[in-house]
Parts: structure tokens; C-alpha cells; sequence
């Protein structure tokens, strides 16, 4: 696969690029999207040829069942990440995003605090203050550089109206891969304080070699009365569009209601999403993923390295997914003259605020591209604060 390919995604409907002038105020005509956490490579082949597949059908009725989608992913589990699930405990959802709001409205009330590990993927406080449950942030501190969390300021913070926790595991931003004695602590931690958990583990394919990602469930098998594990093909391997996840939930009760809430909205997956998940999660697909891993660790090197010669810029080291994490606060500026720089000197679109508490000097920068276009992105970075160096 030639990952060096530059996809021209102008005018496709993509909102990484479509949006960026709505989001960031740059053109697309000169501007690079590094914002939304998808990637710009053409699909693997073995997706191509599912949907081929589909096509040859010619018609796109009512499918029989999701099966396919659920012991594909139990294989994957079993064969990437040496986790054993029976597939009757998974069930599909629309994405993650659809899965962690249903679980928050089944299983949590309004009011009750939720505990993230701040800064995160914007989207968790945005779904549980949509559903006026209560963000209880737990900011991790940075520690020989990458995150950690703390969790002395956590236990000695808890107000007692906590209900659940939802950890991104590994975490986006920057890509920190919890450790198995991490997860263990939080699993007891979610024991002494009967919180439920909900591991949202999309980013555990695209793990930099050398790194190695423990599944919560694994970690932790204790735990597994009280937890959710969110999972996809989608970020792995960039079909976020057909909207499909896979939420498991080992405890038979919390699966009865979760999949009665489902039926109530009459959620069924989307065909598309069936057969490109099942089709990826497979030998070919594994072959693919292994490439693009190792694609994306050199654009994450290349990146970093560039990032950090800029005086005043401190990119965090990467252990897995796209999405780089750099703070320029040692640059002293105000955020507003770093975007400015970035958006008009730089052209450049990262993502900017809304992950909660310790986001407030960073920028991240998706990196899922051509890397072409990440040593432009690097060299107009370096341009644009040539005058600190
Ligand atoms: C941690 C995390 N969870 C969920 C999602 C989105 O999942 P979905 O597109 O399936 O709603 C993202 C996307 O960036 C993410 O980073």
C-alpha cells in the first residue's frame, strides 16, 4: 500500500476538509486539515472488495443479522489483542459516540457525575452535559513528559455522587497506552466506589511498535460485572463514516437493558458498517494495519522531531494513535497570537479546546496523512515561528 499517496479529498463530503474553513477560518484551496481523527489514505483492498461485493448484490434491503460484524471483532480481539469475548456479549452501535450517550442515558441519572481523565477527546463532556449529568474531571499530570493520572487527587476528590467512569483507552489526545497496574487500580478504584465502567478502547489498533496495549477487560477481568468496552474497525481503519461500533458487556442483566434501550430507538446497524467491519477485521486486514502502523509511526517521528526544534514548542512523546499533542506555552504566547500564527502564517488547522482542564497552551495535530503533507505541515509550522529559534 503506498500510504505517500496524496488524496485529493476536496468536495468529497469529508468533514475534515469540507468543515475547515467553517471550524478553523483556512481554505481548503492552500489550508492542511489536521483536525477531525480520520486519515486521508485510500481504503485497504479487502474493504474495497467488500464493498465491490455489496455492489454485485444490487440491492439494499433488510439484512438478516450483524453477526458477521460481532464474531469478526470477537477474532480480532482474540488474535490482535489476546482477548477472548463471546461474541453473544457484543452488540453494535452507530458508533462510539451513540454508544457512550445511550449508556450514559440507560445507566446514569441526571446529576450524577461522570469521571473523565482530562485533557480528552472533547465529545465525552459534551455527551454527558447534553444529558445533564455532571463532568467530574480528574486531570492527569505530566510526568517524564506524557500523561499520568493521579490517583491520590482523584480518591481524595470524590464527592460520592459519581456513577460511572469513562476512560480513553489509549488516550486521545497524544496517544498514552495505559499500563496493566493502571487499569487494575482504576478497576479497584471502580470497586470501592461501585462506578461503573465504560472503556472506550477505538484507538487500541494503532499502537507504535514497541508499545503494547492491555484491553481493560484483560487487565482487569474482576471488573467485568460493572463494565462497558467500546470498540470499532472505524478509526483502525478509517471507515468512521458507515457508522459502526461494537459495545461489549459481559453481565447479562446491563446487556438486556442496554440492547431494550436500542430496540426502543430501533438502532440497528447499518449494512455498510456490517460488512466493511467484518471484511477489515480479518488476516488481510491485519497485514493492512500492521503497514499503516508502521506508516504512522514515521510520520509521528517526523512530526515530533520537526515540532520540537521550534523553540518554545514541546510536542508529547506518541505511543499510539494519529493525534499529536503539542503545547506552546514555553513560546510564551497568548493562544491567540499561536492561532493566529498557525491559522493564517501556517495554514494549518489543528483542534483546538474543548478537551477540558489542561488543554489550555496545546494544539492537536492529526497526522493520519500523507507524509508529504506532514513534512509541509512541519516546515510551515517551523515558518511560522522562525523567529523564536
Ligand atoms: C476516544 C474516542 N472515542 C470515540 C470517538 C468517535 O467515535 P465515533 O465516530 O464512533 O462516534 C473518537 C473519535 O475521535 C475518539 O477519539
Amino acid at each position: 500500500m503506498n500510504f505517500d499517496e496524496i488524496i485529493d479529498r476536496r468536495g468529497t463530503n469529508s468533514s475534515k476538509w469540507d468543515k475547515m474553513q467553517a471550524y478553523g477560518g483556512v481554505s481548503p484551496e492552500d489550508g492542511i486539515a489536521m483536525w477531525i481523527a480520520d486519515m486521508d489514505f485510500r481504503a485497504a483492498d479487502v474493504l474495497q472488495e467488500a464493498v465491490q461485493g455489496l455492489l454485485k448484490t444490487a440491492n439494499y434491503g433488510y439484512f438478516a443479522s450483524d453477526a458477521k460484524a460481532s464474531e469478526a471483532a470477537a477474532w480480532w480481539m482474540k488474535t490482535r489483542h489476546g482477548w477472548e469475548v463471546d461474541p453473544a456479549t457484543m452488540t453494535s452501535t452507530l458508533g462510539l459516540g451513540h454508544a457512550i450517550a445511550l449508556l450514559l442515558e440507560t445507566f446514569t441519572d441526571p446529576g450524577d457525575e461522570v469521571i473523565i481523565f482530562t485533557p480528552v477527546y472533547h465529545e465525552f463532556t459534551a455527551k454527558i452535559e447534553a444529558l445533564e449529568r455532571v463532568v467530574h474531571e480528574a486531570p492527569l499530570v505530566i510526568r517524564d513528559g506524557i500523561y499520568h493520572m493521579d490517583f491520590d487527587a482523584l480518591e481524595a476528590g470524590l464527592t460520592g455522587r459519581e456513577t460511572a467512569m469513562l476512560i480513553s483507552s489509549p488516550h486521545n489526545p497524544a496517544g498514552r497506552i495505559w499500563t496493566k497496574a493502571e487499569l487494575q487500580r482504576l478497576a479497584a478504584l471502580c470497586d470501592r466506589h461501585d462506578l461503573l465502567m465504560i472503556a472506550d478502547e477505538i484507538h487500541h489498533d494503532l499502537v507504535y511498535p514497541g508499545q503494547s496495549f492491555t484491553p481493560f477487560l484483560l487487565a482487569a477481568p474482576e471488573a467485568a460485572a460493572r463494565t462497558f468496552v467500546l470498540t470499532a474497525a472505524s478509526k483502525t481503519f478509517n471507515i468512521a463514516g458507515t457508522r459502526q461500533a461494537t459495545v461489549t458487556i459481559p453481565d447479562a442483566g446491563l446487556r438486556k437493558r442496554f440492547r431494550h434501550a436500542l430496540h426502543v430507538h430501533q438502532t440497528q446497524p447499518n449494512l455498510f458498517g456490517v460488512e466493511l467491519t467484518a471484511a477489515a477485521y480479518s488476516p488481510r486486514g491485519a497485514a493492512w494495519v500492521d503497514e499503516l502502523v508502521a506508516y504512522l509511526a514515521g510520520n509521528s517521528r517526523l512530526f515530533l522531531d520537526g515540532v520540537n526544534r521550534i523553540s518554545g514548542v514541546t510536542a508529547m512523546p506518541m505511543q499510539s494513535t494519529f493525534l499529536a499533542w503539542v503545547d506552546f506555552a514555553g513560546t510564551g504566547m497568548e493562544m491567540e497570537e499561536v492561532l493566529r500564527r498557525v491559522h493564517e502564517d501556517a495554514r494549518l488547522v489543528p483542534s483546538v479546546g474543548g478537551f477540558g482542564t489542561g488543554d489550555e497552551t496545546f494544539l492537536r495535530f492529526n497526522i493520519g496523512t500523507a507524509r508529504p503533507q506532514v513534512e509541509e505541515a512541519v516546515s510551515r509550522l517551523q515558518d511560522a515561528f522562525a523567529d523564536l529559534q
